[in-house]
């Protein structure tokens, strides 16, 4: 238990119901709270989109990089989600006439983007940062799935703290090489164990365990 953190305000709270006799019963409440919050359980979660653009056709079938539309993924925090333009590069051709890319061309005209659904939502309090990631052996598929099969982008994780620091204390049962972080197919050759230490060894990974490593 001791490696559960909560949300930063329970310290507050904490403070302001004092340690006494109170203490356990509201710790209760929030793990409850915490724990059943929709933050916490959307594993499975997969919201219906404006365009039903399908990483299985664009990823999977068409065999598009990760990183032709997601293009900061490997420099900033977040992954971006692609303009407009990206889908035109092929879609003032193809499919120029489709009904379902009809908001991609009033996007265009009017210069709004796409108001895409958000999957993944961690809580502003934690700090997530893609690039010290992605560029350290962890690959797209360890978080997000096989994102090449989906027609619609669900989460495949709780993205609870837990679930951040089983990996950031045992690296080696996930790391991969440095080239294959957007393969969506790579398979360890004999022990992931094995193959993990290689890569943390080489690269010097030392994932932190501390809470404000994780938290603001
Ligand atoms: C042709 C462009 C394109 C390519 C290639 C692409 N994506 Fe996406 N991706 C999108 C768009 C557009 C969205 C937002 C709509 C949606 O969620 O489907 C998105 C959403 C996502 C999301 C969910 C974001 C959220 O809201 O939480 C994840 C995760 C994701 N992509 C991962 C990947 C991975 C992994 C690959 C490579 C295997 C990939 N994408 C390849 C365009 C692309
Ligand atoms: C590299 C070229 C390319 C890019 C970039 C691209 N697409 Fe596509 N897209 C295709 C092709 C090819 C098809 C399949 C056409 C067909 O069915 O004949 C397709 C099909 C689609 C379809 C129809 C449904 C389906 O899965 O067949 C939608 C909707 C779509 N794309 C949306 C998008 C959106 C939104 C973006 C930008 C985030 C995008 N595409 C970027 C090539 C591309
Ligand atoms: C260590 C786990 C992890 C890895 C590796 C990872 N992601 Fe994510 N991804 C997340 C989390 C967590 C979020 C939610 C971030 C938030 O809500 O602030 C997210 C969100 C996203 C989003 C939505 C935009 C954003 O940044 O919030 C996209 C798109 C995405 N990821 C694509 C990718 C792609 C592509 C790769 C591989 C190149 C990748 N991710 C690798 C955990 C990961
Ligand atoms: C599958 C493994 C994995 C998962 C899941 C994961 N991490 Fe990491 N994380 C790593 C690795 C590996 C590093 C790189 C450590 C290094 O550079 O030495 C890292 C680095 C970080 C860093 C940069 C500081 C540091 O420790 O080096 C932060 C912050 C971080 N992770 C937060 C998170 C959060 C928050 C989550 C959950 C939402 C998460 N991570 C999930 C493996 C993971």
């Amino acid at each position: 238990m001791e490696q559960f953190h909560f949300p930063r305000w329970t310290n507050k709270l904490k403070q302001a119901l004092g340690a006494g006799l109170l203490f356990g019963p509201v710790y209760i409440v929030l793990i409850f709270w915490f724990g059943a919050s929709p933050k916490t359980l959307a594993v499975g979660y997969s919201p219906e989109q404006p365009v039903p653009f399908s990483h299985a056709r664009h990823a999977g079938e068409l065999g598009m990089d990760c990183r032709y539309c997601h293009t900061t993924v490997e420099k900033a925090a977040r992954a971006a989600i692609p303009h407009t333009s990206i889908c035109m590069n092929c879609h003032k051709q193809i499919l120029n006439e489709d009904q379902r890319l009809q908001p991609v061309r009033d996007s265009l005209a009017s210069g709004k983007p796409i108001r895409w659904v958000r999957v993944h939502d961690l809580p502003d309090y934690v700090f997530f940062d893609h690039s010290a990631h992605v560029n350290r052996g962890v690959g797209c598929k360890t978080c997000h799935g096989r994102v090449d099969q989906m027609d619609q982008v669900a989460q495949k994780e709780t993205l609870a703290m837990g679930w951040c620091l089983a990996c950031h204390r045992n690296p080696e049962l996930f790391l991969r090489p440095m080239d294959k972080i957007v393969s969506m197919t790579w398979e360890p050759e004999g022990d992931q164990v094995d193959v993990g230490r290689e890569v943390q060894q080489a690269h010097n990974i030392q994932p932190s365990e501390s809470r404000s490593t994780c938290h603001r």
